[in-house]
């Protein structure tokens, strides 16, 4: 009722205000079990039901009416609708724990974003008129972000700080107060539980079991008692806020919203940029990101029901709009909370209805993981995700660095074995970049140039 009233309110106040385009992240469809390590959150696999790919797939029916639609009051203005024109939409998906799940969601969403098109067709030499395959679907090429190169949509695994912080979390006395509230409770789960350790630690692992055999199983769905699956879904949701949120800004539990930012905020940049073609950018990702991005953004505080795991098919929709009255871009947040409800404006940065992009990049940017090596430090991390490589690299700079010092010794004058000092250490780190630029790894925060896959019905299944 209420978010009715503040979603209106912000449509009305900027009702002629101009959409330049939408920064999407959505999270994953219906899977199969998943198990989470507690103390690392190190993940097993699982798989995309066909419910989950019905989901994603009618939310990107939802995102087309709203956003490709041109008599939509939320078009973008100047994207092509029928056809997908590559320079204006960029697409990434998280390839980590979850493995195909978060990827072939993002395969669904697109198909119902660009379904088939009878007019996707091309006119050969020898008068041959050819359709698309299967009624002319257009392939939307997607980036398989692979945690083991790339920390932005995985920010806390292989992190040591934020095991220990985590562990930390477990060791605090709101945790001990939680664990005396809920062991009445907890208390009456193992029945359901098939074996799993019923601990406060283990809430996610319990939730989950419990939510997919909610959904799966037709006995288990009848023996739980009614309360129970929303009982267990509030304790996990403040278990989750607790380990990827921060009580400050720059906290290590806001990894998730750390290492995902620089790709958002350069993405709403380019949207905002006129001569930059881009106006849609959607990131496939896990329920982590959302937590951090709405305890960072102040969402949370101000609507505390944020504060939660976002429920499947989720999708926060950061539009970039171009206030009537002029001046700076201005960001708009809407929130869709899974399937059966649709987008809600929600207010952000302790203000009211869109925000100048300016002052979300502000408020952030102290906090920002923007390269691998600004993680491998964060993390002290020198072996994992790129990270061993840059410590190798930095090692060998050391030493020759200390092999030039050595050199001060030959007998040549004081100022010739400056020059020489300097010239080794510049030539040293030259060629450490130029080692780093081939690896591959000076290449976080990257633009849109790195290769992508490519989409399509055939490959679904593929484990990126
Ligand atoms: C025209 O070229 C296409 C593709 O090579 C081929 O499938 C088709 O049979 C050709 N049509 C004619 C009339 O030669
Ligand atoms: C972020 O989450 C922490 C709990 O981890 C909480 O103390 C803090 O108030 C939240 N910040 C905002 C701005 O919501
Ligand atoms: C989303 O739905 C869940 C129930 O599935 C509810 O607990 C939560 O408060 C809702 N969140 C928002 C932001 O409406």
């Amino acid at each position: 009722m209420v978010l009715r009233v503040l979603s209106t309110l912000a449509s009305m106040a900027a009702s002629d205000s101009k959409l330049l385009g939408v920064v999407v992240l959505t999270r994953h469809g219906d899977r199969a079990g998943f198990y989470q390590d507690p103390k690392t959150y190190a993940a097993t696999s699982t798989v995309i039901t066909p419910l989950g790919a019905e989901q994603e797939f009618q939310l990107g029916q939802r995102l087309r009416s709203l956003y490709l639609n041109a008599t939509s009051a939320s078009f973008i203005q100047g994207i092509n609708s029928t056809f997908v024109d590559q320079n204006q939409i960029h697409v990434r998906a998280d390839a980590g724990g979850e493995l195909g799940v978060i990827y072939d969601s993002a395969v669904a969403l697109l198909q119902g974003l660009f379904p088939a098109t009878t007019n996707y067709t091309t006119d050969l030499a020898n008068g041959t008129v050819v359709t698309g395959a299967l009624g002319g679907y257009q392939y939307v090429p997607i980036e398989s972000v692979e945690p083991a190169n790339d920390v932005s949509l995985e920010g806390w695994t292989s992190c040591a700080a934020f095991d220990a912080s985590t562990a930390a979390f477990y060791n605090s006395i709101e945790f001990a107060q939680k664990k005396n509230e809920s062991a009445a409770f907890l208390n009456l789960l193992p029945q359901f539980l098939d074996g799993r350790p019923v601990t406060l630690e283990n809430m996610y692992n319990i939730y989950d079991f419990i939510n997919v055999q909610s959904i799966h199983n037709e006995a288990f769905a009848k023996a739980l008692p009614p309360t129970f699956l929303a009982q267990v879904f509030t304790l996990a949701s403040w278990h989750e806020y607790g380990v990827f949120t921060s009580g400050t800004l720059g906290g290590i539990g806001n990894i998730p919203g750390r290492a995902i930012l620089p790709q958002i905020l350069s993405e709403l940049k380019s949207i905002a940029n006129a001569t930059d073609p881009l106006k849609f950018a959607y990131q496939s990702i896990s329920y982590k990101p959302f937590l951090s991005l709405f305890n960072m953004t102040g969402a949370a505080q101000q609507h505390p029901e944020l504060a939660e795991i976002v429920p499947y098919a989720s999708a926060l929709a950061l539009e970039v709009r171009q206030p009537a009255t002029g001046g700076e871009p201005v960001i708009r947040l809407n929130f869709k909370n899974g399937t059966g409800v649709d987008f809600v404006t929600y207010n952000f940065l302790g203000g009211s209805g869109d925000m100048p992009l300016s002052s979300l990049v502000d408020h952030v940017n102290p906090v920002l993981i923007n390269s691998t090596s600004a993680w491998c430090t964060v993390c002290n991390n020198t072996q994992d995700r790129g990270c061993g490589p840059l410590a190798a690299a930095a090692a060998q700079a050391s030493t020759a660095a200390s092999r030039a010092n050595v050199a001060h010794h030959q007998p040549i004058s004081p100022v010739g074995a400056g020059f020489l000092g300097a010239g080794l250490a510049l030539a040293v780190v030259l060629a450490m970049f130029a080692v780093l630029a081939f690896l591959g790894l000076l290449t976080v925060g990257r633009g849109r140039s790195k290769k992508a896959r490519t989409a399509s019905p055939s490959n679904s299944n593929e484990k990126p």
